[in-house]
């Protein structure tokens, strides 16, 4: 790997500890996967941010960092804490853990990451534009970024973003060039219908079918007529949990694919797989549902306009999680979308969401609009699941 002269003197010291130690990992990363050089970044997103994923190695380092004068040399967001920072008492999340979480949020504060905590931080202005080139982790907004917004990022792991950010730099590979962001197959797609648990369960069937192929996987989405935000942000978090899918192409949506030819080689996703797949999600009876939770991605402000207008002058009768960009919620609160929803009984959570929050062993089934919180609810935290479309699931938590 070729460096200049400025990026030997980081890698040999001349800008402190933590610069140094951010080029040991880089340089390794980039010799790993044969980059020839180092690209400057402008947009970092770190994933890795809850205290329950991190333990105290995972502060230690950070801390190692901030001491050793790390500061963000371009915008850095972070992925969702384990704890809404302002009401975590009213979720149930313990003083030691938050305790422990703050520690984790102030040692990225001292270096300069915006402690905005959000898995969804193109939504609140950390929104690349097309051919920028970025370092984001969190596989959902990573697909995002490549695959909606036409910006350029490697799936990258918490210490690499971290590196990214505090050298403004990544080295160039996989899907920073051209020649890997090529479709390797057509995928058509018949009768999809348009809530975002269809573009869930299309994630998942598509996923799986790829697990199943070795090598890049870049699929070319044909047949889709609309996609909202929405919609969008759902298959990404889904087709990257059940296929580690970092790019698609959708034909007449996504921006690189009008530049693309699709591929020879093409397989069909038929409407009754995507509903076979919906099914697959929900092993929970109603009686069974004692958590709901809408926000996986992070909720925009249309969903949560949407969650006021369902609750109005309704009240809850289950633990309902309302999860969110903490500037979304902002929002949220001057419209007077918030009043209401909490009138109801329901509870905005963060910050943070259904998956990274400790809530193992609180609930015995969810019900979510979200293939990627069906994955987790079940691998991570043992819960039953239902997949049901965004306005039942506010039906579900209104049901006696
Ligand atoms: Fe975001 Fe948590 Fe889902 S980080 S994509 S809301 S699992």
């Amino acid at each position: 790997m070729q460096l200049t002269k400025e990026e030997k003197a980081m890698l040999d010291g001349a800008q402190g500890r933590a610069t140094q130690k951010s080029m040991e990992i880089l340089t390794t990363l980039g010799r790993i996967y044969d980059a020839e050089r180092f690209i400057p970044v402008t947009s970092v997103q770190i994933a890795g941010v809850s205290y329950a994923n991190l333990g105290e190695a995972g502060l230690a380092f950070l801390d190692e960092m901030a001491d050793g004068d790390g500061r963000a040399r371009v915008l850095t967001t972070l992925n969702p804490a384990g704890m809404d920072m302002e009401n975590w008492q009213n979720l149930g999340i313990s003083a030691e853990f938050a305790e422990n979480q703050m520690r984790v949020l102030d040692a990225f504060a001292r270096m300069n990451v915006i402690t905005t905590a959000t898995c969804t931080p193109y939504l609140i202005g950390n929104t690349p534009h097309f051919g920028e080139r970025i370092a984001w982790a969190e596989s959902s907004a990573v697909c995002y970024a490549n695959s909606v917004l036409g910006a350029r990022s490697n799936r990258e792991g918490g210490p690499s973003a971290l590196a990214a950010s505090l050298t403004g730099l990544t080295p160039e590979y996989g899907y920073h060039l051209d020649a890997y962001r090529q479709p390797t197959l057509k995928v058509n797609i018949e009768g999809l219908q348009g809530e975002n648990t269809d573009f869930g369960a299309l994630g998942k069937v598509l996923g799986e079918k790829l697990e199943a192929i070795s090598g890049r996987r870049v699929p070319y989405l044909w047949g889709i007529e609309a996609a909202s935000v929405e919609n969008l942000k759902s298959f990404c978090a889904s087709v990257a949990t059940y296929g580690g899918v970092t790019l698609f192409h959708m034909q007449g949506i996504t921006p690189e694919a009008g530049q693309m030819l699709p591929p020879d080689e093409q397989i069909t996703i038929t409407a009754a797989e995507i509903h076979l797949a919906r099914e697959s999600m929900i092993d929970a009876t109603s009686d069974e549902i004692d958590f709901v939770s809408l926000g996986c991605p992070h909720l925009s402000i249309k969903e949560i306009a949407r969650i006021a207008e369902l609750l109005a002058e309704k009240t809850v009768t289950k633990e309902f999680w309302i999860t969110t960009a903490r500037p979304t919620k902002e929002i949220a609160d001057r419209m007077g979308y918030t009043a209401v929803i909490e009138a109801a009984g329901a509870k905005f959570a963060a910050d943070t969401c259904c998956v990274v929050a400790p809530i193992k062993g609180r609930f015995n089934a969810l019900a979510t609009d979200s293939a990627k919180a069906c994955y987790y609810a079940y691998s991570k935290n043992k819960f039953k699941t239902a997949l049901v479309p965004f306005d039942e699931v506010v039906q579900i938590a209104l049901q006696d």
